[in-house]
C-alpha cells in the first residue's frame, strides 16, 4: 500500500498519458494486473462475467463487497475503484453515502463509481462533500438497459448535447473522472476537451484521457458475445477448453496422473549433511 494513486492524483492525470485501467473481480487477476494499471475497476460486471446473471440489475452490495475484498488483496500499487450496484445509491444522497461509506470501509477501495449524468449531480456532490471520491459513468449506462431499451451507441446526432450536458453536470458535481460508455468517437473528443475531469473511454475514443475494458472481454475469457468495442489480447476461454478437453482424454486413457505426479511407498533415503 505504497504510493498508490488516489482520486487527486488520477484527476490531475488530465491530458497527459492516458490513464490505464481495467476491470477485475478476484485476487489473482488483480495481481496480474497491478503494476499495470493505474486503477483497477470492480465492476458490477462481474454479475454478468463471473456469476451468469443477464443483466447487471441482479448484482448485491454483498456481491460487490466480496469481490471488492478479494481485488483489493491483489493490489499493492493500483489505485481501486468499486461500482455501487443497482438500487444502492438512486433513492437518494442519502441513501448512496450509506452504501457508499460501507463500499469503501468494507474493501478498502479509494472511490465509488456510480451511473448517471444531471439526475446524479447532487448526490455526487453530496458525497465529495463528505469524503468520498466519485467516479461517474455517462454514455451507455447498463444499469439503465430497460430504459435506454438496449445496449445501443448513446449520444449520435441530436443526442449528443444530452451526453454533453452529463459531462459537464458530473465535472461540476465533483466527480473526479468520468468513464464514457459506447458514445461516438467525435463526442467523446468533443467532452475530452471540454471538461476539466479525466474522461475513460470504452468504445469511445483514443482520445479520451484514459481506456478501460472489462478484463475477461479482453483476455478472451467471456465469450458469449463481443462487443464492437472489445479487443481480445488472448484467448484464454479457448485455451482453457482445451486444456479441459486433454485432461479428459488423458484420464479416460489412464495417461494422467503420469510417475512424476504420484507418491512412491517406500520413504525416500535422505541424502547425509555434507
Ligand atoms: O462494470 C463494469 O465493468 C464497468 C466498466 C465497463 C466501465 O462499469
Ligand atoms: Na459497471
Amino acid at each position: 500500500a505504497k504510493n498508490r494513486p488516489l482520486p487527486v492524483d488520477i484527476r490531475a492525470r488530465k491530458g497527459g498519458v492516458p490513464l490505464v485501467s481495467l476491470t477485475a473481480y478476484t485476487t489473482p487477476m488483480a495481481q496480474v494486473m497491478d503494476a499495470h494499471c493505474d486503477f483497477v475497476l470492480v465492476g458490477d460486471s462481474v454479475g454478468m462475467v463471473l456469476h451468469g446473471l443477464p443483466s447487471t440489475l441482479g448484482v448485491t452490495m454483498e456481491m460487490m463487497i466480496l469481490h471488492g475484498q478479494a481485488v483489493e488483496r491483489g493490489l499493492e500499487r493500483a489505485m481501486m475503484v468499486i461500482d455501487m450496484p443497482f438500487g444502492s445509491y438512486e433513492e437518494g444522497p442519502a441513501q448512496a453515502f450509506r452504501n457508499a461509506a460501507r463500499l469503501m470501509a468494507e474493501t478498502g477501495a479509494g472511490a465509488v463509481k456510480l451511473e448517471g449524468g444531471q439526475a446524479m449531480a447532487d448526490t455526487i456532490g453530496f458525497l465529495v462533500a463528505r469524503g468520498i471520491p466519485v467516479m461517474a459513468h455517462i454514455g451507455l449506462t447498463p444499469q439503465s438497459v430497460n430504459t435506454l431499451g438496449g445496449y445501443r451507441v448513446q449520444g449520435r446526432d441530436a443526442e449528443g448535447e444530452a451526453v454533453m450536458a452529463d459531462a459537464r453536470a458530473v465535472a461540476e458535481a465533483g466527480a473526479f473522472a468520468v468513464v464514457l460508455e459506447k458514445v461516438p468517437q467525435g463526442l467523446a473528443d468533443r467532452i475530452t476537451a471540454d471538461i476539466p475531469i479525466p474522461t475513460i473511454g470504452i468504445g469511445a475514443s483514443a482520445g479520451c484521457d484514459g481506456q478501460i475494458l472489462v478484463v475477461d472481454d479482453m483476455l478472451g475469457l467471456f465469450t458469449a458475445f463481443k462487443a464492437k468495442f472489445v479487443k481480445r489480447y488472448a484467448t484464454l476461454g479457448e485455451d482453457a477448453e482445451a486444456a479441459v478437453a486433454a485432461y479428459a482424454e488423458e484420464v479416460r486413457a489412464r495417461d494422467f496422473p503420469a510417475p512424476e505426479h504420484v507418491f512412491a511407498d517406500t520413504t525416500p533415503v535422505k541424502a547425509p549433511n555434507t
